[in-house]
């Protein structure tokens, strides 16, 4: 059967990194995958126009007759409440169940890692972040004088999250830290660590164990080596993966991939890059879209077309070993440039 993307470029930079991956579509076409793909509009203009964010057939479509979403980014100063980022991208994680996001930090190049004393191929942390729920439930209330935001935890999803990161962790061999402030969440953060005790004894041989999120994060800057996965809820998982974008260059650079273990729907997936849509890069030729071909490569080998996923990430590395850049890294090249940069490494 035709494996079908739908491709969400969404606003600001999404749609010029998105640009920049949709040959590497054709080229995987070209190499005799059955793929095709369409493009779905959805985003601050639409909404700003029609006030559409995400109409219920719309979303149909993507969840029973795509297999993945390859997603740029949202987030315009037009929708200052971010409305339509949480209708169509919150939504999406959401209502596809798609309890799993890994974002990856490998970083590629010395220079991109701002640490002393570390090397970048000794660095390889994947982060395990809850998609579905925490705080990103949205249920709050503000009255004058006092607001709440709630987070919701399921041990369904918290289960799925934690399973996925115990498999990856002994997949790789490596150390799985779980990140948590049961010290304080003691209710919802309370349920992950109850979660987490009873897989640990499911899987004896990986090195597990939690850590306040706050001595984590001091311990990533001071030495990131000893660690493998970070599993952490919606909201702390945000918050390290950003911080382990700074070791991979940057905002630019870094990929993620969601997906719904349990396949409850056609869609299981959507790769996005950990960035946003960077108003202040927006229309300028400068946004790096380094992120989102390694997230189009995190979508291929979740499809089970590995060598065209090692392919495309073997030419991000050779292009960043032989001085591409945009000028995030310190480089030149414009998005276009360094998008024709990579893509002329793939081997055809
Ligand atoms: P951002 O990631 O858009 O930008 C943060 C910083 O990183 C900026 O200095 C930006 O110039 C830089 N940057 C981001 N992407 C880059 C790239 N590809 N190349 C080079 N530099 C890059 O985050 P923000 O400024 O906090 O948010 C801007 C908007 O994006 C907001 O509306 C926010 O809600 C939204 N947002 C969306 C997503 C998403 O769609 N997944 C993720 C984060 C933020
Ligand atoms: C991300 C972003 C989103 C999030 C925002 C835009 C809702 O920061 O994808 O990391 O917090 O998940
Ligand atoms: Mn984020």
């Amino acid at each position: 059967m035709t494996t079908r993307l739908a491709v969400i470029p969404g606003d600001g930079i999404g749609p010029e990194v998105v640009a920049e991956v949709l040959p590497v579509l054709d080229w995987v076409r070209a190499r005799g995958r059955d793929l095709a793909w369409g493009l779905h509009p959805w985003g601050a203009e639409r909404f700003l126009a029609t006030g559409e964010i995400l109409p219920e057939a719309a979303f149909g479509a993507l969840r029973d007759g795509a297999d993945g979403i390859l997603f740029g980014a949202v987030g315009d100063p037009r929708v200052p409440d971010g409305r339509h980022a949480e209708g169509i991208l919150l939504r999406l994680r959401r209502d596809l169940e798609l309890a799993v996001n890994c974002r990856p930090c490998r970083p590629l190049q010395e220079a991109h890692l701002p640490l002393k004393g570390v090397a970048a191929g000794q660095v390889w942390i994947e982060v395990f972040r809850e998609n579905t729920e925490g705080p990103y439930c949205l249920k709050g209330t503000s009255e004058p004088g006092r607001a709440t935001d709630f987070a919701e935890h399921t041990e369904a999803a918290v289960r799925r999250l934690l399973e996925a990161a115990f498999a990856r962790a002994a997949a790789r061999g490596c150390a799985l830290t779980v990140a948590h402030k049961a010290n304080v969440l003691k209710h919802g953060h309370g349920l992950w660590m109850r979660v987490f005790e009873d897989l640990r004894t499911l899987h004896p041989a990986v090195p597990a164990r939690g850590m306040h999120a706050d001595a984590l994060l001091c311990a990533l800057v001071q030495d990131p080596r000893p660690f493998g996965v970070i599993a952490a809820d919606n909201y702390l998982g945000d918050l390290i993966s950003d911080l382990l974008a700074a070791f991979q260059g940057g905002m630019g650079v870094a990929p993620s991939l969601s997906w719904a273990p349990h396949r409850p729907f056609r869609c299981t997936a959507l790769a996005e890059p950990v960035h946003g849509s960077a108003p202040d890069l927006a229309g300028r030729d400068l946004a790096n879209p380094t992120g989102m071909f390694l997230s189009t490569a995190l979508l291929l080998r979740h499809l089970g077309w590995e060598p065209e996923a090692m392919a495309l990430e073997a030419a991000v590395a050779a292009a960043l070993r032989e001085g591409a850049a945009t000028p995030d890294l310190g480089g030149t090249l414009g998005t276009r440039a360094m998008g024709a940069a990579i893509r002329s490494r793939l081997e055809t």
